[in-house]
């Protein structure tokens, strides 16, 4: 597979995260109670597999090859998609808080996290849009099928070193168990 399909099958799971996160926001707009701990788990699927995993092969590896085949940076597409990744970055750092506030008892910090997770939601498909339908393509014409397996190992090798063997997998076992609980 390569390393642009890699990415476009994280989208899938991360989409399949914001349908989750939006079905909970629904629950606090009706004011019903949501579990902490899956509030928690959801933070921490944002934070390792979203940001950490997803946004560090983009960033670390993918777009530095994209500038080399000479896709523009600044005022360019690379450019708005790495302002997007650190307004999201902020965003799930408020949600963390909130989740934070919540657990220790504090129930108003649930609209808070509502909010900005209906910004994140908002942010984050339109920017998986944009990297599906623009960047991505824009990438499979400049990057060769060599640049596309190295990058590959690449991306295995950066899952090892910052997120750890299994993480992945456990994150595509959460995801399974969330939409079982929210999406049916
Ligand atoms: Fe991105
Ligand atoms: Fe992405």
């Amino acid at each position: 597979m390569s390393a642009t399909q890699q990415l476009k099958d994280e989208h899938q799971g991360i989409l399949l995260m914001l349908r989750i996160l939006d079905k909970i926001a629904a629950r606090i707009d009706a004011k019903e109670n949501v579990d902490p701990h899956h509030l928690e788990r959801i933070v921490e699927f944002l934070q390792i597999f979203a940001d950490r995993c997803h946004h560090g092969k983009e960033e670390d590896l993918l777009f530095p090859e994209l500038e080399k085949g000479g896709v523009p940076r600044e005022k360019g597409p690379i450019g708005v998609m790495l302002v997007e990744h650190s307004q999201g970055r902020a965003l799930v750092k408020g949600m963390a808080e909130a989740s934070g506030k919540y657990k220790k008892g504090d129930s108003t910090a649930l609209f808070e996290l509502a909010k900005r997770a209906r910004d994140y939601i908002a942010l984050l498909t339109q920017h998986i849009n944009k990297e599906n339908n623009v960047l991505f393509p824009m990438g499979e014409r400049v990057l060769s099928a060599k640049k596309q397996e190295e990058l590959v190992e690449a991306f295995e090798k950066l899952e090892r070193e910052k997120i750890g063997e299994g993480t992945h997998e456990r994150f595509h076992q959460l995801l399974h168990e969330l939409q079982e609980r929210y999406l049916v």
